[in-house]
């Protein structure tokens, strides 16, 4: 048999593949998705944004959004993706939200609102759900109470956040303690409330599409890069255009498929339309460093050079894989693909390293926890010293049952994983694909045999 085959609500069997070729449309981005939405929020009149994420993380922000006075119109779009119509008043029209701003399982959704309420004379609480209430706030309750915001957290400052917002902030300067996109987001938000240049200054340059998006709709913000990491300041106060957004695919998601190309013996896929981003596209690049067939053809940006994404579709072909070390510059520019490298390392031959990794005991579950448990279960020679994790390659992975902790990025690496193993792989908790990418276990079905 070689079907996925359902037989739970969420425990899904995936079963060696003999073969894996076709044509692959991606979720749009999720972070540019969580953004445009965010930003239309925030700009005064109509934006339309194309091929938007339909993740459950990207309707926790639509939902918020409205909570804070958008209208919002949503409508299919390509590719599993939808198309949103958003009317606002822009940033004087936001409202105080009548409930609990709930986001669900998303990250990038609490803490870039926590940014924006910051610089609004509005309360709101934000909450989520119970990984949401494990992950660490204080990161963004510091910079935004230096503001002059009143932020306060649960126990530990964990979710819920109560945030007190004002009309005018303090510009601060800020060094962000471990390299974080929605920390320096957060900050870059409620920047835009205060009077003067807010200077954020982080050691590992992170993902840069807030700074692209402000810029693209008038915001004052330049990036420099002395060298070691980069420094963004935004001037304040200023309001934020309305303009339309296409998003691009999602790099993230890409990379379970060019990981399951290059380690499958029998495959040659197409994935298309995929940000290739310069703060996105580090998995890409190590991939190849590893010795990945992958063929780029740019299709070009989004928007103007500057301020949109540059595009490509991006071939994968079958190749024999070797080991890679990854110092704690390369991890966190590849922090989300960390668990797919992981298996990219244990078809590897030697030994990899992935220095530097701590910041994933913090995302949606303990992924170094899941990621040691669930290949280790699959046969793999995977290790943790502190915050470095060690895989020794080529294993012969074998199908067990593993548990996604209900991370969706865990939950896919296990079901690619699957592809090549000997045997049926049963993920528990595999339903949370749906974070980020719905249609995934329809697409693995199609390019399969
Ligand atoms: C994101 C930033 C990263 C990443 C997350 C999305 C964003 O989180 O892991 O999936 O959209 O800004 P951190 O900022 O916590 O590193």
């Amino acid at each position: 048999m070689t079907m996925a085959a359902s037989f739970a609500p969420s425990t899904t069997q995936v079963l060696p593949a003999t073969r894996l070729e076709g044509d692959l449309r991606l979720p749009g981005d999720k972070s540019i998705s969580h953004r445009a939405l965010m930003l239309a929020l925030l700009g005064q009149g109509e934006s339309r944004i194309t091929g938007a994420a339909d993740g459950a993380d990207v309707r926790s922000t639509a939902a918020v959004a409205r909570a804070l006075g958008a209208r919002i119109e949503r409508s299919p779009g390509e590719a599993g993706n939808v198309d949103y119509l958003v009317m606002s008043g822009g940033g004087a029209g936001l409202r105080r939200p009548s409930g609990v701003l709930d986001c669900g399982n998303s990250g990038t959704s609490l803490r870039l609102f926590a940014g924006i309420v910051a610089g609004h004379p509005i309360e709101a609480v934000l909450d989520g759900d119970a990984s949401l209430r494990a992950r660490p706030m204080a990161r963004v309750i510091e910079p935004l109470s230096a503001m002059g915001a009143r932020v306060e957290g649960a126990r530990d400052g964990r979710p819920p956040l109560v945030v007190a917002g004002r009309r005018r902030l303090r510009p601060i300067e800020w060094q962000t303690p471990v390299p974080s996109a929605q920390v320096k987001s957060a900050i870059a938000l409620a920047a835009l409330a205060a009077e003067g240049t807010t200077v954020i200054r982080e050691s590992v340059a992170t993902r840069d599409h807030t700074e692209r998006m402000l810029r693209a709709r008038g915001v004052a913000i330049r990036t420099t890069d002395p060298g070691d990491g980069a420094v963004i300041e935004v001037d304040g106060p200023t309001t934020v255009r309305a303009l339309d957004e296409r998003v691009p695919g999602d790099p993230s998601a890409a990379a379970f498929w060019l990981v399951a190309g290059a380690i499958h013996p029998d495959a040659d896929l197409l994935v298309r339309d995929v940000c290739v981003n310069p703060t996105r596209r580090a998995v890409i690049d190590l991939l190849e460093r590893m010795g990945a067939a992958i063929e780029e053809t740019p299709i070009g940006p989004t928007a103007s050079a500057d301020d949109g994404e540059p595009v490509a579709h991006l071939r994968v072909r079958s190749a024999s894989l070797l080991a890679i070390q990854l110092m704690p510059g390369d991890t966190a520019a590849a922090i989300d693909e960390v668990p797919i490298l992981c298996l990219a390392a244990t078809q590897a031959r030697g030994r990899s390293v992935i220095r530097g990794a701590g910041e994933l005991r913090h995302k949606e579950s303990d992924r170094i926890a899941g990621i040691v448990e669930g290949l280790s279960a699959l046969g793999a020679r995977i290790n943790v010293d502190g915050d470095d994790i060690t895989v020794d390659g080529p294993s012969d992975l074998r199908g067990a049952t593993v548990d996604s902790l209900g991370d969706h990025r865990l939950a896919l690496t296990f079901a690619i994983a699957g592809l090549v193993a000997a045997g049926p792989t049963t993920i528990l908790g595999a339903d949370s694909v749906a974070i980020s990418y719905p249609s995934f276990f329809a697409d693995l079905e199609r390019i399969r045999s």
